[in-house]
């Protein structure tokens, strides 16, 4: 078995941090020496545009798409010459697809240099320290030609994504692969969630009705799980790893009193460490850099929730999946009786 660690990100609600998520965590774990490839499966292309890639509509790039066109079929010279003349069976030519599709982000940081005997402040590339297989808005051709009926039958379907990763897994093994999917429960999240053999980290905000929301997509991942249990020879399916709070603040008293609501009556992992709300998240992308280069308290949690992850991968290797499933009733998260704010 790979020593890799497949992840989805994944909440069929937007808006609760998953593209924020993928790209920090991604930098804590890279920043603790971990070798990691980001996947941006969605076709909005926020990850890939939240790390500097694709924000000029004129610039082309090579990404995910790619790699999945090539995997499906024969790719027509007059859509791309380049990509028509790959073999993705052979080895040498999967090489050169991930070479042109696996990219290196980078931002600008400010330095202070000496130039011509000046000190100046002068913008320096530098990388985030990670691998990106960015998206494009023409992702969302790709599973409009999956849904054709003349793919309907094909065996291989829900596991496209998943031998598209195991092949990339051959040719780098990364420690970490972790895929930003688009807020569906549909076939490209569930493509992902397949994918994701390690588990499946669900971040939310602490909206009462976001947390409730999740209860659907933990049915599905549920059925993932035995779907991968009956394939021959079956591929076993981590389920989920755990809640991630975002947007939490300790100021607020409801989010406190959700958080122990959720804790009594959540049958999964909620984790210990949480992403504080702070408008630097929205900020941090006006100077092309993510959330926890320019917020201290948001480096720190994240890295506290890198570790907190690798901890929790390890105990569910250990324990198997029973972790997931604590003694705990799921349904009843009811409204707190405390719900006014300290601010
Ligand atoms: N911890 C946070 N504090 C404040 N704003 C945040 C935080 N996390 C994410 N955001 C902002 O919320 C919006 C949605 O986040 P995003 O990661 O794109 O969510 P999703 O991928 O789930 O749609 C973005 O504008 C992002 O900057
Ligand atoms: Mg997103």
């Amino acid at each position: 078995m790979s020593r890799t660690k497949v992840i989805a990100i994944a909440n069929q609600k937007g808006g609760v941090g998953k593209t924020t998520t993928t790209a920090n965590l991604g930098y804590a774990l890279s920043n603790m020496g971990r070798d990691v490839l980001l996947i941006d499966y969605d076709s909005q292309a926020s990850l890939t545009n939240y790390l500097n890639i694709g924000l000029d509509d004129e610039e082309t790039y090579y990404g995910i798409y790619d790699l999945m066109l090539c995997a499906l079929r024969p790719v027509d010279p007059e859509f791309d010459e380049s990509l028509a003349a790959i073999d993705y069976k052979n080895d040498n030519d999967f090489a050169r697809l991930c070479e042109m599709c696996i990219h290196r982000p980078t931002y600008l940081a400010r330095e202070l240099q000496t130039v011509d005997g000046k000190r100046k402040v002068v913008d320096v590339e530098r990388e985030f320290g990670f691998d990106l297989l960015p998206s494009h808005l023409y992702l969302s051709d790709y599973s409009l030609e999956v849904s054709q009926p003349k793919y309907a039958n094909d065996s291989v379907g829900g596991l496209r994504l998943y031998n598209v990763i195991q092949r990339i897994l051959k040719w780098h093994e990364y420690d970490y692969v972790l895929i930003d999917c688009n807020p569906s429960l549909e076939i490209m999240t569930m493509n992902a969630i397949i994918a994701s053999t390690s588990g499946i980290l669900i971040p939310t905000n602490l909206d009462l009705l976001s947390t409730r929301g999740v209860t659907n997509l933990v049915d599905r991942i549920g059925d993932v799980q035995e779907l991968m249990n009956g394939i021959n020879p079956p591929i076993v399916h981590m389920g989920v790893i755990g809640i991630l709070l975002n947007l939490y603040s300790e100021r607020r008293r409801v989010d406190t009193t959700i958080e122990n609501n959720l804790n009594m009556f959540y049958p999964f992992k909620i984790f210990r460490e949480k992403i504080p709300e702070s408008v630097d998240a929205k900020r941090a992308v006006l100077g092309g850099l993510i959330y926890s280069q320019i917020h201290k308290k948001a480096k720190t949690q994240y890295e506290a929730v890198a570790r907190e992850l690798e901890e929790t991968l390890g105990q569910m290797e250990k324990e198997g999946q029973k972790i997931q499933y604590l003694e705990r009733k799921m349904n009843v998260v009811e409204q707190p009786e405390d719900t006014q704010d300290n601010e």
